[in-house]
C-alpha cells in the first residue's frame, strides 16, 4: 500500500492514543485508512469545501462528513440557527413545535411519507421501519441486495450470502431472517419473490446504492420491485439515508417517479447533527408506540437542536434550489476526471447520480457488487493517497461514495482535477 508523504505527526501521534482506548481509533470503521492503508489524517477544522488538519494542512474535501454536508461545512445559516437555539435549550423533554416544523418538511419533499418518526441515526430509522413492516405483514423474512448497506442493525450488517457471519455477533437465527439478492437483477428478484414472497415482510433497497461504487438501481428493477411488492403484500422500504436531499430534494423518489410504502432518512436530514426519520402511510405509521403495538423509542430522538439545524438546512436546500447547480458542478468533476485518466491511459469509471459520485479502477461502470469487486484496490490505494498529498480528501474507501457540496467552486474543481491528472500519470 502507499504511504502519504505528508507531513502528519501530530495526526499520527493523536491516533496511535486513539487506538489505546478506541478499537481502531475510530468511531465508525470507515474512517479508519484499512483499505488504502497508512494512518488516518485527523481534522480540526471545516470551512466550506476545505477541511484543516491537526498538521495545519488543508484539503478540498469530498467526502462532506460521509454525506451529511451538501451545504459545506460551517454554513453561516445553520451554524447560526443552532447558536440560537443553545440559549433556548437543547433538550427540554416534551415534544417541541420545531418537530412539526420539521415533519412537515419532510413530507414536503416526500409526499409518500404522510406521517414521520424522527430517531438519531440512519440505523435506527432502518431498524425500526423493519420492525414495522414485520408487525404490519405478521411475516419475519426481509430481502436486501448484496452489496448495499444499511447500517449495523443485526441481520442486515452483511448480505450474509455473500460473506460467512461466524465471529460477527449476529445469531444464526436472525441472519436466516435475511435473504440477499443481486442488485439490478429483475429475474434473479421475479425468482426470489415466486419462492419467497409468502415469508417475506419487505424488500429493503437503496435506490442509488452507495456502497458499491454509486450504482443507480435501473428503472426496470424499481418498477419491479414497486410491481412485485404491491402484488405481494410486502412492505418497499427505500433506504434514502444516502440519498435523501441528495440525488434531489425529494430523493430518488422524486428523482425516479416512484413512491415507497417507508422511507428512512439520515445523512443530510441532520444538517450535520445527528438524526434519521422514517415514514410512510398513516395506516403503517399509526401502529407505532404509544398508539399502537410497535415499540420504539429514543431519548434524543427530535431534539430541538437537532430539529433546527435541520429545518436551516432543508430550508436553505428548498429555497435555493441547488440541485442544477451541484449537477453541474459534479458534472464538471465527472468530466475532468474522466479525461485525465483517459489522456494517462488508466480505465477508471466515474459513476455519479447528481452530487454523489465515485473514481472505480476497473473497464466497465459497475451494475451490482461482483462488478464493483472487480475495481483495482491498489490502484486506488495509491489514488487516494496521492490526491491526499496534493490537498484533496477523497473517502478512504474503494466502494464509498464521494460527495460535492454547495461550497465547491469552479476552482475547486479545477484544482482537483488537476491534482488528478498528475495522480493518474503516476500511477
Ligand atoms: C444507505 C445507508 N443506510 C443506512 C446507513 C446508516 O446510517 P448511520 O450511519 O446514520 O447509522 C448508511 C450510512 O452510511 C447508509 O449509507
Amino acid at each position: 500500500m502507499t504511504e502519504s508523504s505528508l507531513v502528519t505527526t501530530r495526526s499520527q501521534a493523536t491516533y496511535n492514543e486513539l487506538c489505546s482506548v478506541i478499537p481502531g481509533g475510530v468511531n465508525s470503521p470507515f474512517r479508519g485508512y484499512q483499505e488504502v492503508g497508512g494512518s488516518p489524517v485527523l481534522f480540526n477544522k471545516g470551512q466550506g469545501a476545505s477541511l484543516s488538519d491537526l498538521d495545519g494542512n488543508t484539503y478540498l474535501d469530498y467526502v462532506g462528513g460521509w454525506g451529511p454536508m451538501i451545504l459545506g461545512h460551517g454554513h453561516p445559516r445553520v451554524a447560526g440557527a443552532v447558536k440560537e437555539m443553545l440559549d433556548e435549550g437543547f433538550l427540554l423533554g416534551s415534544s417541541h413545535p420545531l418537530e412539526l416544523e420539521c415533519a412537515r418538511l419532510v413530507q414536503k419533499a416526500f409526499p409518500s411519507m404522510a406521517m414521520v418518526r424522527f430517531v438519531n441515526s440512519g440505523t435506527e430509522a432502518v431498524q425500526s421501519a423493519v420492525r414495522l413492516a414485520r408487525a404490519c405483514t405478521k411475516k419475519d423474512k426481509v430481502l436486501r441486495f448484496e452489496g448495499s448497506y444499511h447500517g449495523h442493525v443485526d441481520g442486515l450488517v452483511d448480505a450474509f450470502g455473500v460473506r460467512k457471519i461466524e465471529g460477527t455477533g449476529v445469531p444464526e437465527s436472525i441472519a436466516r431472517n435475511t435473504l440477499s439478492g443481486p442488485f439490478n437483477d429483475v429475474e434473479a428478484l421475479r425468482n426470489m419473490f415466486e419462492h419467497h414472497a409468502k415469508e417475506l415482510a419487505c424488500v429493503l433497497v437503496e435506490p442509488v446504492a452507495g456502497s458499491m461504487g454509486v450504482v443507480a438501481a435501473d428503472p426496470e428493477f424499481l418498477k419491479a420491485l414497486r410491481e412485485l411488492t404491491s402484488a405481494n403484500r410486502v412492505v418497499l422500504i427505500f433506504d434514502e439515508v444516502l440519498t435523501g436531499f441528495r440525488v434531489a430534494f425529494g430523493g430518488a423518489q422524486e428523482r425516479y417517479g416512484i413512491q415507497a410504502d417507508l422511507t428512512c432518512l439520515g445523512k443530510i436530514l441532520g444538517g450535520g447533527l445527528p438524526a434519521g426519520a422514517y415514514g410512510g402511510k398513516a395506516e403503517l405509521m399509526q401502529r407505532i408506540a404509544p398508539g399502537g403495538p410497535v415499540y420504539q423509542a429514543g431519548t434524543f430522538s427530535g431534539n430541538p437542536l437537532t430539529m433546527r439545524a435541520s429545518i436551516e438546512t432543508l430550508n436553505i436546500l428548498a429555497e435555493e434550489n441547488v440541485y442544477d447547480e451541484l449537477d453541474r458542478t459534479a458534472g464538471m468533476l465527472e468530466e475532468g476526471l474522466v479525461a485525465a485518466a483517459k489522456s494517462a491511459k488508466i480505465p477508471v469509471q466515474v459513476p455519479r447520480v447528481g452530487s454523489m459520485f465515485s473514481v472505480m479502477f476497473t473497464h466497465r461502470p459497475p451494475r451490482n457488487i461482483r462488478d464493483a469487486e472487480f475495481a483495482d484496490s491498489k490502484r486506488f490505494a495509491a489514488f487516494f493517497h496521492g490526491m491526499l498529498n496534493r490537498g484533496v480528501f477523497f473517502p478512504p474507501s474503494l466502494h464509498d461514495a464521494a460527495f460535492v457540496s454547495t461550497a465547491h467552486t469552479r476552482d475547486d474543481i479545477e484544482k482537483t482535477v488537476e491534482a488528478a491528472e498528475e495522480v493518474f500519470k503516476s500511477l
